[in-house]
């Protein structure tokens, strides 16, 4: 990894209020907000639990109607835990609904969280009145970080940390998840996140058999692309404050609340960066050939026949073409590099650590 590029490996965490009032956990050498715009507990209830269906699939209604066994709950970066906390909160509150109704106890909830950084949680810990969601979970987080598990006195409820680089951990992950919260850290700050390698090994990480799902606030047509091509179904997620949209991607077409369709394809052949991070320049028509035959658009009514044109183009929004973007990597007109936007030398150094599937370092 360059110098300059920082990572968030142990870094320092301030609160900083957003602008609903809510306070946060900010990074100030990244540059990064774990939940943005509403703060942490909207987003973990409302995107990540919500989104995901986690209610459903502890009382095996809607989708994971039928089901039966523990819930696993892949919590991909763990951070300051509301998300993972939203998961244990939304079961305890359920089982303490059920219990008043005299009905069945939810099913049983395991959560298995990967990071590498414990600072954010440390720092959660440390400020949880003034963030307040993790309050009355402190011994729950201390024990968690000393001892890498948890379990509620009941047996009902696990909580195990893997601790690590998440590229490389969730490829050798024993469990199998059916609800997986993808909450790295944005694609400039973590890049190595969002690849269809992670993707692919997130799919495979589902139960043999079965289905799962996966929420993220990203709506990028890069990350989309991503998860399409490691297996996914792909479609829109609510809009949680100023984020317009987020995603949810499933392994069956039908879980989808609003799958992509055509007008996505159209969108995604004019987006200047529409690549999956970290493919090589070699790759693309490959990739373009793959994404255009994934069966997301059967189900989704079709593609119409010029989405299938202009194989050779380079992609969508080749720079220079008639009505593309301008390349964002350049100053307009001049060919230099815009210091507001990352130059690229800080993605080599990070794909020479995590090298993907034909990746090569460009030539200079
Ligand atoms: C946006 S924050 C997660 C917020 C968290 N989900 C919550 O609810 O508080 C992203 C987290 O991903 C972690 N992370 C980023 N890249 C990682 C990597 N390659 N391996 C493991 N963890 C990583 C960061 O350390 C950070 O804690």
């Amino acid at each position: 990894m360059s110098e300059k590029h920082p990572t968030s490996e142990s870094a320092e965490y301030v609160l900083k209020r957003q602008d609903n009032g809510a306070l946060a956990l900010f990074n100030p050498a990244l540059g990064e907000t774990m939940h943005p715009g509403v703060g942490p507990w909207e987003e973990a209830t409302r995107l990540y639990a919500g989104a995901g269906g986690l209610a459903d699939a502890l009382t095996a209604r809607g989708r994971w109607s039928g089901e039966t066994g523990e819930v696993v709950v892949f919590d991909v970066g763990l951070g300051g835990a509301a998300n993972a906390l939203g998961a244990l909160a939304t079961r305890h509150e359920l089982a303490a609904r059920h219990k008043s109704q005299g009905r069945p106890a939810p099913r049983p909830l395991r959560v298995v969280s990967f990071e590498h950084d414990l600072s954010p949680l440390r720092k959660a810990v440390e400020c949880a009145a003034e963030l307040a969601y993790p309050l009355g979970w402190e011994d729950t987080l201390r024990q968690l970080m000393t001892q890498g598990q948890w379990a509620d006195p009941a047996g009902e409820v696990h909580w195990e940390l893997r601790m690590g680089d998440l590229t490389e951990l969730v490829k050798v992950e024993p469990r199998r998840g059916d609800l997986m919260f993808f909450d790295p850290f944005s694609p400039r700050s973590n890049p190595e996140a969002w690849t269809v390698d992670v993707f692919s090994a997130l799919y495979a990480a589902r139960r043999p058999g079965g289905d799962a799902m996966l929420v993220t606030y990203s709506s990028s047509p890069a990350s989309r692309a991503a998860m399409l091509l490691g297996g996914w179904f792909v479609g829109k997620g609510p809009s949680i404050g100023k984020v317009r949209q987020t995603t949810q991607a499933a392994s069956r077409f039908s879980w989808l609340d609003e799958p992509l369709d055509r007008r996505w394809v159209a969108l995604w052949r004019q987006e200047a960066h529409p690549w999956p991070l970290g493919t090589p320049p070699s790759r693309r028509p490959q990739v373009r050939r793959e994404l255009l035959e994934h069966l997301q658009w059967m189900q989704a009514g079709g593609l119409d026949e010029s989405d299938d044109q202009d194989e050779n183009s380079g992609g969508a929004g080749k720079p220079g073409k008639p009505g593309s973007k301008p390349n964002p990597g350049k100053k307009p007109g001049t060919g230099k590099p815009n210091p507001g936007k990352r130059s690229g030398k800080g993605r080599d150094g990070v794909w020479a650590k995590y090298p993907q599937r034909g990746y090569q370092k460009p030539s200079k």
